[in-house]
């Protein structure tokens, strides 16, 4: 019995929703992807990737008996994801959690309800995923690692055994984090930058080693 399926957001990393879920299906038909909701006014009444956008992110409601999983979290709006899901006025309950079947999860591994791990992920023994988290392709994270609700974590990432990313933060693509080092909550980590010391809350560091270069807004 499949269940039907809409995907928030129509921006890139929902289109790979899209796919990981035509990767599930294929192994084992579960979803009925319905569409998706986005708030932009040009999305409205269009197709894409093949789909109908069926409305915007407060229509939620109107639609039983289906499952949704979020796809909106980008560096320019990662520290109110969690604001960003709560429009849709719906319960924790309502979210599907999304897998594609490439990935490889440590049978000790929890991943929260909502998230999203794209293809090649690796989340190896004893790693905690939060609920809405984002995991994009061929990310590694290491044994022990805590990644915390709502946090974005791109393609190609390498979390050494024992990171904390804390709620709301953002990991940039290629970025390293050195064991046991913990990112602070809505912080982003820049794009290819390697972590070896703590990064303070709602700030955004870049480079090698990674510095502070502003906070974020
Ligand atoms: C870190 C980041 C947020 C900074 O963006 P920004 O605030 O607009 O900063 P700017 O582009 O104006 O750059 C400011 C300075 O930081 C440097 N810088 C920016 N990003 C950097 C990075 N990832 N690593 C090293 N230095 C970086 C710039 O070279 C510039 O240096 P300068 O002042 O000496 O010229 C952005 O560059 C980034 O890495 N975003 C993540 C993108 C990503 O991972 N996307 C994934 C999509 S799948």
């Amino acid at each position: 019995m499949t269940r039907r399926l809409i995907i928030l957001g129509t921006g890139g990393n929902c289109f790979d929703i899209v796919d990981a879920v035509h990767a599930i299906n294929a192994i084992s038909p579960r979803f009925d992807i319905a569409g998706f909701l986005d708030d932009a006014a040009h999305r409205q009444n269009s197709t894409v990737y093949g789909y109908p956008v069926l409305g915007t992110l407060p229509d939620a409601c109107r639609w039983d008996n289906c499952d949704f999983v979020n796809g909106i979290g980008s560096p320019a709006n990662f520290f109110r994801k969690d604001q960003i899901i709560a429009t849709t006025g719906l319960s924790a309950d309502r979210f599907a959690t999304v897998i594609h079947p490439s990935s490889a999860v440590s049978k000790s591994a929890v991943i929260g309800n909502g998230s999203v791990l794209l293809a090649n992920t690796t989340v190896c023994a004893g790693a905690t995923i939060g609920c809405h988290a984002m995991v994009l392709p061929g990310t590694t994270v290491s044994h022990d690692c805590r990644i915390g609700d709502h946090v974005c974590v791109a393609s190609g990432v390498v979390l050494c055994a024992g990171v904390t990313a804390e709620d709301l933060c953002y990991l940039g693509a290629g970025c390293t984090v050195l064991g046991g080092r913990t990112v602070g909550q809505g912080a982003l980590v820049g794009a290819g930058s390697v972590v070896v010391r703590d990064v303070a809350q709602g700030t955004v560091v870049c480079g090698n080693p990674a510095a502070f270069l502003r906070t974020v807004q």
